[in-house]
């Protein structure tokens, strides 16, 4: 979960990073306000979206007074950038800024392992520097087993090669936002720019951070900064459902039980499509190894949902479900859906009491249901159904 740069400004500030004052607006009159909390000086009006490049965009704006914090809120929010709405601002305490540096630690899938990245050249232009003069931004593997302890900051802040008055005032922070990365099971913290002030101290101006949704059993606080108002109706109600779904741009619903089926599902079903006005999967929908008959109705539920959706390819191989589970499920869930059902089925069981699930079908012989004996049959009559 990505987050905004005021709730990164607040995680940071909770572990001891230093940073500026700051204070969220969705109206030119909060802004105002804002501004007058902050002590009514120099300020700067933010757009709070999860896209870099703000600043290029227009997104963030210098205010001398409250005043003129509203007119410069004004003018932000509504803004796209990159194809977010600005919400909200962040109004932030103006700083006087010296030198913009950069830092960032993030999950090195790749190499699995931890990976520092730190610049004396911070700010805007960091994308082209990291391209046109790799060697100004330093790399530095961390071993998740040690982390950053003073050793390796001191390490990264001497290749990174910054000046001997800053060094040791830039690794504390760098040490202080390693404590965020950990504690808050983080897969991304970045600062840029993280900054010397005219009077000598080091703090980070922007913040992005990406937080790990495997560890949120750990942290209960974190489920208060999901953007609930973003998230994609059917994506949320699949979530309140605990079912592996995603959705997908084409017409062709799809359930099944194991990611890896889902997954070849969706192939098939993408080549059945070309002969078939060019359908495609719909969705990614896994109800699971042992998913009962609510789940199935669950699942059902969310793709029916879905207005995009022509026909749906349940693919189920019962292994500790039964396929006679699974038929239960589909017969309880057309029963309960009624009239909103509207859409037809292909249903291809294989595996345990496969016998017993087709003949729960048949003998149900609910007329948008047809049965398929093969996967590649399922596929096909399913995208022929959604092109019809
Ligand atoms: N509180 C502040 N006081 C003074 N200047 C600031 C402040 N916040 C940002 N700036 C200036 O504005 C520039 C852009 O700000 P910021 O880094 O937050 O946006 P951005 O980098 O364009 O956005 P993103 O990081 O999302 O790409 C900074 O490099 C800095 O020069
Ligand atoms: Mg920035």
């Amino acid at each position: 979960m990505d987050l905004f740069e005021y709730q990164a400004r607040d995680i940071f500030e909770k572990h001891g990073v230093p940073v500026l004052g700051g204070v969220v607006a969705t109206t030119p009159e909060e802004a105002r306000e804002g501004a007058e909390k902050l002590g009514g000086g120099t300020v700067v009006v933010k757009a709070q979206v999860k896209t870099g490049g703000r600043g290029k965009a227009g997104g963030v704006k210098l205010a001398h007074s409250p005043e003129e914090t509203a007119e410069k809120a004004e003018q932000i929010l509504g803004m796209d950038i990159k194809g977010h709405t600005v919400h909200r601002v962040m109004i932030a305490q103006g700083a006087k800024i010296a030198e913009e540096y950069y830092f960032s630690v993030l999950l090195d899938r790749s190499n699995r392992n931890y990976l520092a990245m730190c610049s004396v050249e911070g700010g805007m232009e960091i994308e082209q520097l990291a391209v046109e003069r790799p060697e100004a931004l330093a790399r530095i593997a961390v071993d998740p087993a040690v982390g950053i302890d003073a050793a390796k900051a001191d390490e990264i802040v001497t290749a990174a090669g910054f000046a001997d008055d800053v060094k040791a005032s830039v690794a504390e922070v760098i040490q202080q936002l390693w404590t965020v990365f950990k504690q808050e099971d983080a897969t991304l913290v970045e600062v840029n720019p993280l900054v010397k002030t005219e009077d000598g101290s080091i703090v980070a101006l922007d913040g992005k951070v990406t937080l790990d949704e495997n560890a949120s059993f750990r942290h209960p606080d974190h489920e208060a900064l999901e953007d609930k108002a973003a998230a994609d109706p059917l994506e949320a109600k699949a979530k309140e459902n605990d079912l592996n779904y995603v959705k997908l741009d084409g017409e062709v619903g799809i359930i099944g039980n194991g990611a890896g089926l889902v997954m070849s599902t969706l192939d098939v079903v993408a080549y059945a499509g070309e002969a078939h006005g060019g359908v495609k999967p719909a969705n990614f929908l896994d109800i699971g190894g042992g998913a009962n008959a609510a789940v199935m109705a669950a699942g059902l539920d969310v793709i029916l949902g879905d207005e995009q959706v022509k026909a749906v390819f349940v693919n189920v191989f019962g292994g500790i479900t039964a396929c006679d589970e699974v038929a239960n499920g589909i017969v309880g869930a057309l029963d309960l859906l009624g009239d909103h059902a509207t859409k037809p089925l292909v249903v291809r069981l294989d595996g345990n009491n496969v016998e017993l699930g087709r003949q729960i079908l048949t003998e149900r012989n609910h007329p948008l249901v047809t049965l398929a004996d093969t996967m590649d049959g399922g596929a096909d009559k399913a995208a022929e159904l959604a092109n019809a």
